[in-house]
């Protein structure tokens, strides 16, 4: 058994036909490929049809199923009405939503333009409340049960220099799903999230990371495990979030990451730089005084 293989039994998502914002690349591809292994149908949707389609195909041919790619702006309420409104068509229903467009970009804030500024925020809080609503809304309406997972970051309560729309936007949609938690749990909607650490993919790394910065910070070395992640391991989280077997988690926000952000808080964590012969000179300056 390892972390590079799936947990779940097969056939585990049968039945669920799950709607993946920005799931024609990086990890919502990778999510997506394990919900359909499992049994689920999807929906992927982004801006670009013709990297949609060709997800679709690969995911397809790789494990059969069906997977509909549709186009759709998450910043623009009347392209997400309409995508969902053909994903119903389509399917019949979608039974769960997975939050997982973002843009985001490295940058000292006061270099920022105010557009800047609201681009990261449009796409991540404004596309995740306007998915969310049409989501809830049909769900509510249909008296049927829905399940959300939204993609945000350990930033989002720790906040981050150089990424300040990204965690604004994301601690804006870790307060959505805790709040929806409990005012829609009596309409059978759970709400739920994934904190991933840094997990090597090409949106990500090509904008958090542009030119020498790669060569200059390895990700690997803030995690205390000593990796980055693995995408199976972060689908495995995901399809159990998103399958029955979790059907008492509810406003739980899964942190995966390594311990990557605890090591940037504990107060001493950074004392790991010191080597052992340092310790065994203070442990015997201590053993000759005491
Ligand atoms: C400063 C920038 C910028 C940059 C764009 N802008 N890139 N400012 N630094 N690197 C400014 C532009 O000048 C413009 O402002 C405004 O932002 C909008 O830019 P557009 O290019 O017109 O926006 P758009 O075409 O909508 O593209 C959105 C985007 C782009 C966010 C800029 O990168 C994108 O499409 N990203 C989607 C995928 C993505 O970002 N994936 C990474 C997610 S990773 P002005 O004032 O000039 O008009 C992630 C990981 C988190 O979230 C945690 C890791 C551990
Ligand atoms: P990615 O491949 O760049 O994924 C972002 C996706 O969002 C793309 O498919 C993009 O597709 C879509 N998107 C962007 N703007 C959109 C818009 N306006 N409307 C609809 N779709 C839009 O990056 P990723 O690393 O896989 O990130 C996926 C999620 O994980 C994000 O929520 C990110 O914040 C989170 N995350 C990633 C890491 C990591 O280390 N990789 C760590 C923590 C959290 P189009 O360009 O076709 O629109």
């Amino acid at each position: 058994m390892s972390y590079t293989e799936g947990m779940l039994r097969d056939g585990a998502l049968n039945g669920k036909v799950i709607l993946i914002t920005g799931g024609g690349t990086g990890l919502g591809k990778s999510m997506g490929s394990y919900f359909l292994k499992l049994g689920a149908k999807l929906v992927i949707t982004s801006r670009k049809l013709d990297v949609l389609e060709q997800t679709a195909k690969e995911m397809e041919g790789s494990f059969g199923g069906e997977v509909l790619p549709l186009t759709c702006d998450v910043r623009e309420i009347d392209q997400v009405e309409k995508m969902f409104d053909q994903a119903v068509a389509h399917f019949g229903k979608v039974d769960v939503v997975l939050n997982n467009a973002a843009g985001n970009f490295i940058s000292p804030t006061e270099r920022l333009s105010a557009n800047a500024f609201s681009t990261v925020l449009d796409i991540v809080l404004k596309g995740s409340a306007n998915v969310t609503l049409t989501a809830g809304k049909h769900w509510i309406k249909e008296k049927q049960a829905g399940t959300f997972l939204n993609v945000v970051t350990t930033y989002a309560w720790t906040g981050s220099g150089y990424v300040v729309p990204s965690a604004a936007a994301k601690a804006g949609v870790l307060a959505m799903t805790r709040s929806l938690a409990v005012e829609w749990a009596k309409y059978n909607i759970r709400s739920n999230a994934i904190a991933p650490g840094p997990f090597p993919t090409e949106g990500a790394w090509s904008r958090l990371l542009p030119g020498d910065l790669v060569k200059k910070f390895d990700p690997a070395k803030k995690v205390p495990v000593g990796r980055v992640g693995d995408h199976q391991e972060l689908a495995n989280l995901a399809a159990y979030l998103v399958s029955d077997f979790s059907a008492y988690v509810n406003g739980e926000v899964m942190t995966i990451d390594g311990g990557e952000w605890l090591m940037g808080a504990g107060e001493f964590n950074n004392l790991d730089a010191i080597p052992q012969e340092m310790w065994d000179m203070l442990e015997a300056s201590r053993g000759k005084k005491g």
